[in-house]
């Protein structure tokens, strides 16, 4: 069980918190796993009473029951003043006396990032950044985006790391708060069967999709100043990347599995300005039809810039150079307005280094594929070669399922509910680290400068509905390389889903 704690959040009026913050921590609560003394303490310009703020959450829907709403409290704050950080420790000193959590506070700010280094240096101020001597522990948990370029990525760690330790910040990257996220490790490192094929000499190449149907919605503001590679590439794929590439580490502790981590992505080779040119695609959905609807281009979005560049599709190839994975691409795939909702890796086997069957494989990725789905449906899915019953020897695809909805009634938590459990509990394994933040910024920072700088390098337009530019399967054309589509584009009339 956690100690006993009072969790501040920064922004409890906006959306992350009423749908994702409190809903993760009722659940910890109908599971017995929230500490016995608790308090949730929200901050925001809005006025509010502490009923004022259970009412709007209880607004939202869920059947709260009274014991949690009575665990939540607001405080009016703008976080600009730096007088109210003076308040705020006096808030949390009352709401202590009554309910003796001894100096455990969490901050989680769930505000726009301008205000990030703001709060920071603010609660410093104010003496509320410093693990006390008696057990009292101070945590910042932060979300995305940490940084828009490697050097404001460095300035923000920066700034916190001057007003924090390391070890008190906790950076969110809700793919790894995932079960199926989690669950490569475990399938990598307990069993017997895969590790020794997991290298250059078994693997042919590894892809990762994570696709959206849905456009950028009433987001288009944040999404035109972000654009995919920011938003997917350079945190979630990249860690579903460190996850499937890193070495053992020596222990299941948040060092050892976050050393390894970092590996990887000093590891990944940097691309060269004809990498970018020749290996990365960038796409932005144009209008299109689906099933008779008419879907708007990205262009035509609210709050996107009409003569936007702003991808909202990426593909990219790119190696990691060490030992294991010596010559072997990765490849990583990511839009809006695909076919489909799905995030999945692919790890594709080498094939036999002979061919004795006749073979009809219903796509042309060859019989050895792992395929391991983070969202929806998760699950793991292993493709093998089989005997086509009946005279001779054709051979065919056949597939082993496994879906985590099959467990039956175990419901798997929601990302958020791990990650705010790990952090009361001071576990940072499924947190980023500081260097690993900058080393994922130092690949990406260049493809950005491009992009910007060279207007040579091309923005390709793809219809709504459909898996993105055509080019992006130029990236993978060699050896019998493809991409892997769970769906057919929507736009053609026969579309179907698989696992
Ligand atoms: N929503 C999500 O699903 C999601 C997912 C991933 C990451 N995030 C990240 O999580 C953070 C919070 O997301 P959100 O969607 O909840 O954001 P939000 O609704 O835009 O903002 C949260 C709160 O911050 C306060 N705020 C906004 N602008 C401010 C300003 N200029 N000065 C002071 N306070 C300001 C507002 O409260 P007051 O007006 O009461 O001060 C607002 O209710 C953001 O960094 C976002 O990037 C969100």
């Amino acid at each position: 069980m956690p100690a006993d704690q009072i969790l501040t959040i920064f922004g409890a009026s906006g959306d992350l918190t009423e749908r994702k913050l409190i809903p993760a921590l009722y659940a910890l609560k109908q599971r017995g796993l929230l500490p016995e003394n608790f308090a949730v303490l929200g901050t925001g310009r809005t006025k509010m009473t502490d009923e004022e703020f259970r009412k709007k959450i209880e607004s939202k829907g869920e059947e709260y029951d009274n014991d949690f709403l009575a665990m939540l409290h607001y405080m009016p704050l703008d976080p600009l003043d730096p007088e109210n950080y003076y308040k705020l420790r006096e808030k949390l000193r009352k709401l202590d006396h009554n309910m003796r959590v001894k100096g455990n506070y969490i901050f989680y700010l769930a505000t726009p990032p301008l205000l990030y280094e703001t709060v920071a240096e603010g609660l410093a101020a104010a003496g509320l950044n410093h693990n006390e001597a008696e057990g009292g522990f101070k945590k910042l948990v932060i979300e995305k985006p940490f940084g828009y370029s490697l050097e404001t990525a460095k300035k923000l760690n920066q700034v916190l790391q001057l007003y924090f330790d390391e070890s008190q910040l906790y950076r969110i990257d809700h793919y790894l708060g995932k079960e199926t996220a989690q669950n490569i490790l475990v399938f990598r490192f307990a069993n017997g069967i895969f590790e020794p094929l997991w290298n250059r000499n078994y693997i042919d190449h590894i892809q990762i999709t994570s696709a959206e149907s849905i456009g950028v919605e009433n987001r288009g503001g944040y999404y035109d100043t972000a654009g995919a590679l920011r938003d997917m590439v350079q945190n979630h794929l990249l860690e579903l990347v460190a996850l499937a590439a890193m070495e053992p580490p020596a222990g299941f502790d948040a060092d050892s599995i976050r050393n390894e981590t970092v590996k990887v992505f000093q590891s990944i080779k940097p691309l060269s300005s004809n990498d970018i040119k020749n290996n990365v695609i960038r796409g932005q959905y144009i209008a299109s039809k689906i099933k008779g609807e008419e879907i708007a281009a990205y262009r035509s979005e609210k709050g996107v810039d009409p003569a936007s560049r702003t991808e909202t599709f990426v593909a990219l190839k790119f190696f990691i150079d060490n030992w294991r994975w010596g010559g072997i691409p990765f490849f990583i795939r990511t839009g809006k307005r695909l076919p489909t909702r799905v995030t999945e890796i692919v790890v594709r086997f080498k094939n036999t280094p002979h061919r004795l069957f006749r073979s009809i494989f219903d796509d042309e990725s060859g019989p050895n594929q792992l395929i391991i789905r983070i969202q929806p449906d998760e699950g793991i899915l292993l493709r093998f070669a089989l005997k086509e019953p009946g005279a001779g020897y054709t051979v065919k695809n056949a597939s082993l399922n496994f879906h985590y909805s099959s467990l039956g009634e175990q419901r798997l938590p929601e990302a958020y509910e791990r990650l705010i459990y790990d952090c009361m509990m001071g576990d940072s394994t499924l947190y980023t680290r500081g260097d690993a933040l900058e080393a994922c910024w130092k690949f990406i920072d260049p493809i950005l400068n491009a992009w910007k700088d060279d207007p040579t390098v091309k923005m390709f337009g793809y219809p709504a509905g459909t898996w993105g530019p055509e080019e992006a399967d130029g990236l993978m054309n060699s050896n019998g390389q493809h991409w892997r589509y769970p769906c057919k584009n929507l736009t053609d009339d026969d579309n179907f889903c698989e696992l």
